[in-house]
């Protein structure tokens, strides 16, 4: 009977061991594990560091009820043409600002030069006075509407 009890305490303290050896393991992969997640943390803070993404909209660029130009700009004797504000814009005489419509009034075309003292349509030759848009050539029988614009502190902006 004596060896009996003997084996059962070795039984129990083979479990032990074996428990103790478990839970060292366990606490080995846990530390690893922690080390692992300190790892990839720094990763996750660098990739967050690309945050320049949203810079759409800031074009206020030229337009919408902005300065056309300034009158500096403007040739005396000349004019300029604004093609996306189809505007004309003229300085006949010194310090004298004139704004017509680019739209050429034969068929519809917009204006591309002002020279010469004309304003001049390329689709069919058509010319307008620079000083008040009325036809100097043809084939255009109605003069360059006329356009509103300001003149404020030296700068041309559409009325
Ligand atoms: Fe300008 Fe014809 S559209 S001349």
């Amino acid at each position: 009977m004596a060896p009996a009890p003997a084996g059962r305490g070795a039984g129990r303290r083979a479990v032990v061991a074996a428990v103790g050896a478990a839970g060292l393991t366990a606490a080995l992969a846990a530390c690893g594990g922690m080390s692992d997640a300190g790892g990839s943390g720094a990763k996750n803070a660098e990739g967050g560091g690309s945050q320049d993404a949203g810079g759409s909209g800031g074009e206020a660029g030229g337009g919408a009820g902005g300065t056309l130009a300034k009158t500096t700009e403007i040739p005396s004797g000349g004019g300029k043409i604004f093609k996306a504000e189809k505007v004309v814009v003229t300085q006949p005489k010194e310090g004298e600002i004139k704004a017509f419509s680019a739209v050429c009034p034969h068929a519809g075309c917009v204006v591309n030069e002002v020279a010469g003292g004309t304003i001049n349509c390329p689709c069919h030759g058509s010319k307008f006075d620079i000083t008040d848009g009325s036809v100097k050539h043809g084939p255009a029988t109605k003069p360059l509407e006329p356009a509103k614009v300001n003149v404020k502190d030296g700068s041309v902006t559409l009325g």
